[in-house]
């Protein structure tokens, strides 16, 4: 879910909900507002998208201080009732949340108990009812919402508003807040592209600050009511990064901005020809033996690629699903790194696996796009893939720029590791990643994944084979194709294959098959044309000079480059083909259904 609020002069209402179309990447089953006016606290709420909330409304809600939300739906379905803000049986006091508050249940039947009205099924609702509670024993609204937020248990980022009061009242525990302040504004969100159009300046809200805003002052206290200072941030994402420019889609925007994205991904990063990080010199690593890479989605297909990456420079390596941490880490000690790939740096399984490997002793690196994002803020260190805003929900960009910065990471950390042994042709290595973001420019300029598309677009299974760096490809490239065409697609092993899905396979399910130019590509070969003997149309998706190409029955071509990096060209090449398929079926591509770019949920 996102959030947001605002207050200042004029008319609150615009403002609010051209920050929620900015925040819709977090959810996008209902929306709302509440503003402050004259004449009380007017919620404007509907199922469905921003879009359908903007076309509910009549006139221009006049109010100069307000909040909304848009909704990715945890607890109730996406209603009318369910939609965001929620406000106390009065209507006084409106509240949108981002979290999950664990002891709704007991709070309700509490509030219920002593004559509260409750119309959704979420969670939140309990927050107007308890700050209303605190209201009839206090005049002072912010020790109200004080206790009503030392009453939650879970996870919240809230805002709310009060009739009578020019002010908006937030707090924050387990996810995200940002306040950013402008000259005579102030905003609250989930997430800065919600306020970049106004302002760069910004302050990243930490768990356990209340904040009060009013029109000409903010300040924030702890829990206990004690000042805190938080230091002013500037943004360096340029407001044009955050619009979807004359693009029909945020997506093809950013998959074809990725040359930008991978020149700033590697800038300043190779330094005589050697691997360089500005904050983590040579010696930075010392004591580490080995390293765990965590993530999820998207992001565990970029950490496949590190980890792979990682093994061949000698250092013992595994990446595990977050979500699956616990399960799967076996020993982890101080001499264990902790990677998170974390594109938004916010996702609840990747940050609690860091947690749970920090309170064993791991040193722990979020690798993240989002500077003041929690993973940055809570790991030991930080590293910027420096990507740029992405807010189409099927990640592109990120991916690439993350498979990068993981490939360069491993060869700074394989430096401090006794007896790793580098990769011998590293510096063919790095001198082909300097070209990578032309061989992407010359990828964009191919037009096969478009007509490809269209030839292939009712098959009834899309099945993605790769070996080694292909497979982690091969994954990425089915996840994007389900995610955006809703179409039955499957990425596996090449080798693999033989031994179950093979029996799925028929002339009806075309089989995209991953070279590299490296050693992998004879299997490969061998494993496509088991497919292609059961009738299978194979496409061969890698450069020129490799074996597939001889038995394919169709090439997206990628130029020719270090193996290491012709995989993240085949991804480009699988990212049009997914993009032109559900354009072709005519999917909402930057919105799939039942998706959100980020989920701050576990
Ligand atoms: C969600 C998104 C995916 C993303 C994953 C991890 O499921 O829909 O696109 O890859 O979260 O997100 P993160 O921000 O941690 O990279």
């Amino acid at each position: 879910c996102g959030i947001i609020a605002r207050i200042g002069h004029g008319s609150a209402a615009e403002t609010l909900l051209s920050g929620l179309e900015n925040l819709e990447y977090r959810g996008y089953d209902s929306a709302g507002i509440a503003v402050q006016n004259g004449s009380g606290v007017k919620v404007h709420k509907t199922s469905g998208e921003v879009s359908d909330l903007k076309s509910s409304l009549d006139s221009d809600p006049h109010g100069n201080m307000g909040i909304g939300h848009t909704r990715w739906s945890t607890h109730g379905p996406p209603t009318d009732e369910n939609a965001h803000p929620h406000t106390d049986t009065a209507g006084d006091v409106a509240v949108v949340h981002n979290g999950v508050i664990d002891n709704y249940d007991e709070l309700r039947t509490e509030l219920t108990a002593r004559g509260h009205e409750f119309e959704s099924d979420t969670d939140t609702e309990v927050i107007p009812h308890l700050i209303d509670e605190c209201l009839a024993t206090t005049d002072d609204t912010e020790q109200a919402v004080r206790e009503a937020v030392d009453t939650l248990e879970g996870s919240y980022a809230i805002a709310a508003i009060v009739d009578g009061e020019e002010r908006v009242y937030a707090a924050r525990k387990g996810s995200p807040l940002v306040l950013g302040l402008d000259e005579e504004e102030w905003y609250l969100a989930s997430d800065v592209p919600a306020f970049l159009d106004h302002t760069d300046e910004v302050i990243y809200l930490e768990d356990g600050d209340l904040v009060v805003l009013e029109p000409d002052s903010y300040r924030i206290t702890d829990l206990d009511g004690t000042p805190i200072e938080r230091s002013v941030d500037t943004v360096d994402w340029d407001p044009a990064d955050a619009g979807k420019g004359e693009y029909d889609h945020y997506m093809l925007k950013e998959i074809e901005t990725q040359p930008t994205a991978l020149s700033n991904t590697i800038e300043g990063r190779i330094e005589d020809g050697d691997v360089a990080f500005e904050d983590l010199p040579p010696g930075s690593f010392d004591g580490i033996e080995s390293v765990q890479f965590v993530a999820c989605g998207t992001s565990y297909h970029a950490a496949m690629y590190g980890g792979q990456l990682m093994r061949e420079a000698g250092v013992r390596a595994d990446v595990l699903r977050a979500s699956e941490y616990e399960s799967t880490s076996g020993p982890v000690d101080e001499t264990t790194l902790v990677v998170a790939v974390t594109q938004s740096g916010e996702t609840a399984d990747t940050l609690d696996a860091v947690r749970k490997a920090a309170a064993r002793g791991a040193r722990t690196l979020a690798v993240t796009n989002v500077v003041g994002s929690t993973a940055a803020r809570e790991a030991d260190d930080a590293v910027y893939i420096r990507a740029g805003p992405e807010v189409g929900v099927a990640a592109t960009k990120t991916y690439s720029s993350q498979a990068v910065t993981l490939a360069l990471l491993t060869q700074r950390i394989a430096g401090d590791v006794p007896d790793a042994t580098p990769v011998a042709d590293r510096s063919a290595m790095l001198q082909a990643l300097e070209n990578l973001p032309q061989h992407v420019e010359a990828v964009l300029e191919t037009v096969r994944a478009e007509t490809l598309a269209r030839e292939m677009f009712d098959s009834n299974s899309y099945f993605f084979i790769g070996h080694g760096l292909g497979h982690s490809v091969a994954l990425e490239g089915a996840l994007k194709f389900k995610e955006i065409t809703y179409e039955h697609a499957e990425g596996f092993a090449a080798g693999e294959l033989k031994h179950g899905p093979l029996a799925l396979v028929t002339e009806e399910t075309p089989v995209f098959a991953i070279a590299t130019g490296g050693d992998d590509d004879d299997k490969t070969k061998t494993n496509a044309i088991e497919a292609q003997s059961r009738g299978a149309p194979i496409v061969a998706v890698g450069p020129d000079e490799q074996p597939l190409v001889d038995i394919a029955d169709a090439h997206l071509s990628v130029p020719e480059t270090h193996p290491v990096w012709a995989g993240l060209l085949a991804n480009v090449q699988l990212q049009l083909l997914s993009y032109y398929a559900a354009k072709q079926l005519d999917r909402p591509i930057d919105k799939p259904r039942n998706l959100a770019k980020s989920v701050t949920v576990e």
